[in-house]
This record gives C-alpha cells, sequence and structure tokens, in this order.
C-alpha cells in the first residue's frame, strides 16, 4: 500500500499533466465533464460501502446490445450462459437489466413491472438468477421518468427500495434523465439512504454521465459512477471515453469506482485489436466490467477478450490503484501504468493511430527499480524472459511493436 501511495503521489503532476493535454486532440464530448479543478481527496469510504464493492463490479447488463428489447426469456437464457461460458467462474457476476422493464405505479405508488414480458414478476425472476450463483441488478431513475420514458423513482426513492430489497435485488442502476432541476449529490444521496433503510446490501451505481463531477461526492454515496456520455460501438467512443476517464483516476479505490460505461465488446461495431484495447483499458482504469454483448452467441474472438483472465485480474486487483498515463507519445501512443497488490505493474502500451507504433517505458516509470524484472504477455498469454532496464543506458527500455487501434498489456514482477 505505502509503495503505491508513494509512486501514486510523486507522479501525480506529471500524470494530470499527460492527461489533460492528450484531451485536447482526442475527441472528447463536451458531455464529458472536462474540468480537472476542484477535484476532491478521495473521501474516507464507510466498511459497508467497501463490502458491496472492493474491486470494480463485473456483470452483465441488457442496454448496450437490447436496449428497451428485453423479457424474462432473455434474463434467464442470459442466465444460463453466464454459467455455461465460464462469465461466472471469471468473475461476471451482476446480472442487470436496464430501462423498459417498468410500466406503471400500482397500489400505494409500488412499481409494476411490464407483464407481458416478465409475466413471472421480478421476485421469481430473482429467484432463478439467484439459483444460477448470479446476483440481480435493476434499473430506475431519480427523476420523474427514465430516458425511455418509463416511471421513475422521484418522490418514490423509499418504496422503491423497499421492493427492490423484497425482490431480491443486488444491484441498482440509477439514472439521470429528466433530473437537471435536481441536485445531483442531494438525490443520489437520498437514495442510497433509501436503500440502507430498505435493510439488505445492494451495490448502487449512479448514472448521471459526470455532469455534476460526481468524482468530487460519489465515494460513499454510490459504489460507482458514469464519468461520460454514453459509450457507442465505435472506436471513437472509446477514445473520447479513455482520455475523458484518464484524468480522474484519485477517486478511484476500493468501494468507490468511475464508470467509463458499460463494454461493447462482441456487439460487432469494432475490430478484434479495437475490441482488446477497449477491453485492456478498461482494466487497466480499474472500471466496472459490465458485459453488453449477447453472451447466448459469443464468437471465439469475443469470448478470448471477455475471459482473458489474466486483464481480468488486472482489473480486479485488490489494491484498487486506477491505472493511469505516464507516458503520452503525442503521435498517438500511451504508456499507462498500474501498480498491483504483489508489487508488480501491469503496463498497457496503447496505439490510437493508424499505424503500428514501437512504444516503449523505462522501468523507473512504471516504479520499478533499476534492474532486472520478468514480463508477462496478457494477451499472448507468454512469459517474455527477464528484461534488464538498469536505469543507464537508453537502449535499455522495453520496447514494443504496437498494432493500429490496438494494445499490447504486460505484468512485470520486478
Ligand atoms: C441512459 C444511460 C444508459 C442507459 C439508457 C437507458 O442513456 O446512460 O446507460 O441506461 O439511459 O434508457
Amino acid at each position: 500500500m505505502k509503495n503505491a501511495s508513494l509512486i501514486r503521489t510523486g507522479s501525480l503532476i506529471l500524470a494530470v499533466m499527460l492527461a489533460v493535454s492528450t484531451m485536447t486532440g482526442c475527441g472528447s464530448k463536451p458531455d464529458a465533464s472536462q474540468s480537472a479543478a476542484g477535484r476532491a481527496a478521495p473521501a474516507a469510504r464507510p466498511s459497508t460501502d467497501v463490502s458491496l464493492a472492493p474491486t470494480p463490479p463485473m456483470g452483465f447488463n441488457t442496454w448496450n446490445r437490447f436496449g428497451c428489447e428485453v423479457d424474462e426469456g432473455l434474463i434467464r437464457e442470459t442466465a444460463d450462459a453466464m454459467v455455461s461460458t465460464g462469465m461466472l467462474a471469471a468473475g461476471y457476476a451482476y446480472l442487470v437489466i436496464d430501462d423498459c422493464w417498468q410500466v406503471a405505479r400500482g397500489a400505494g405508488g409500488r412499481i409494476v413491472a411490464d407483464p407481458e414480458r416478465f409475466p413471472g414478476g421480478m421476485k421469481a425472476l430473482a429467484d432463478y438468477v439467484h439459483s444460477k450463483g448470479l446476483r440481480f441488478g435493476l434499473y430506475t431513475d431519480v427523476g420523474p421518468k427514465t430516458c425511455q420514458g418509463r416511471p421513475g423513482s422521484l418522490g418514490f426513492d423509499d418504496i422503491d427500495a423497499a421492493t427492490y430489497a423484497e425482490w431480491g435485488v443486488d444491484y441498482v442502476k440509477v439514472d439521470w434523465c429528466n433530473a437537471d432541476d435536481l441536485d445531483a449529490r442531494v438525490a443520489y444521496t437520498k437514495f442510497r439512504d433509501a436503500l440502507r433503510k430498505a435493510g439488505r446490501p445492494i451495490v448502487l451505481s449512479i448514472c448521471e454521465w459526470g455532469r455534476n463531477d460526481p468524482w468530487t461526492w460519489a465515494p460513499g454515496v454510490g459504489q460507482l459512477w458514469r464519468t461520460t456520455a454514453d459509450i457507442a460501438d465505435s472506436w471513437e467512443s472509446v477514445v473520447w471515453i479513455i482520455n475523458a476517464n484518464a484524468r480522474l483516476y484519485e477517486a478511484a479505490g476500493p468501494g468507490a469506482w468511475n464508470d467509463p460505461d458499460m463494454l461493447e465488446v462482441g456487439n460487432g461495431g469494432m475490430t478484434f485489436d479495437e475490441y482488446k484495447a477497449h477491453f485492456s483499458l478498461w482494466a487497466i482504469m480499474a472500471a466496472p466490467l459490465m458485459a453488453g454483448n449477447d453472451l447466448r452467441a459469443m464468437s471465439e474472438e469475443t469470448t478470448s477478450i471477455l475471459l482473458n483472465r489474466e486483464v481480468i485480474e488486472v482489473d480486479q486487483d485488490p489494491l484498487g490503484v486506477q491505472g493511469r498515463i505516464v507516458i503520452d507519445r503525442g503521435y498517438g501512443g500511451q504508456v499507462w501504468m498500474k501498480p498491483l497488490a504483489d508489487g508488480s505493474r501491469a503496463a498497457a502500451f496503447l496505439n490510437y493511430s493508424g499505424k503500428e507504433l514501437e512504444l516503449y517505458v523505462r522501468w523507473a516509470q512504471i516504479g520499478i527499480a533499476a534492474g532486472p524484472a520478468r514480463v508477462r504477455d496478457l494477451w499472448a498469454h507468454q512469459d517474455l524472459g527477464v528484461h534488464s532496464d538498469l536505469g543507464k543506458h537508453y537502449e535499455q527500455r522495453f520496447k514494443a511493436n504496437v498494432p493500429a487501434h490496438g494494445v499490447r498489456m504486460f505484468r512485470i514482477y520486478p
């Protein structure tokens, strides 16, 4: 812990400068929060919040692939697939239904699930999901209506939280549509308090897109908070999200995670290399890993990404430090570093450019003492042997070729 925090502090100014400088050229959307100033030091986190998400939550969410086309058949089949594909065993534990499951409010203001799409009701569905060893999640909004115009939770926090607890909900994603008149911190804190009153441990996933600088107040309110507008299934989208999320690394830690949005891996809009880069960067940024593809029909390529245990291990490392940029070559090459609990370092060499690049790093730049260190390639699943950077000659740097729109990812053991 001590080493890691020394390294974090020592490299802070450099990394912030690098991260901010990359933002100007990378097409960040204006809706993604832009201000690096005013960031609060990480708040002390109540132990209950830490135990809800000691490492970034992993699971599946319906939205990116299915939108409003959700029903209980899909959820049951997805639960089965999460077990049969090995997703659950790899750590993907939460199965979350996003928008469109709810249609109305009934007696006493109780939320009503769509009776046509969920005829068995949410309690039975949650029971099924639990019977597979998975956890169950739902979606709502702090405003009066969700983004798709379904009933939101404004004025109904307590009854909604109590209903979720009764159904056996373990995770709730709470959106921000129709809510700009509210004070985000107050609204989400109210929702957190309602969940606490309901008496069941439920992860609170704050989804206000980084509009109200949640990294300054959300630790201790929710276990994760979105930092940007919605992801799309394109390389351009992944690039701007990476650069918007990069500079927020100080706010993340056990029980409190920056959320650069759910995964698009396997949805068809990017190349294999681009999806590998997307997944690697989410892992090195200690992002929640919520698969967003059809788990019932995954290609071998998609499986090899989502089930890359060596990369997942980086994401789930118990030290809980969000990795950051340590080198930015300006012409499209970046080196990222995440310190890990066993004293090793994960390093991602990221190439935004349209042609192959040779990238390199010196051990000192990733907090490793001069000398020999063992290098593991996390995508080739190969030991690359011992590399010696004695800190004297530039030629001793560790080099790798990185494909266009691609990544190489290593774990380096001093
Ligand atoms: C917002 C959220 C998305 C998704 C949709 C559902 O856009 O950011 O992740 O939940 O609403 O309508």
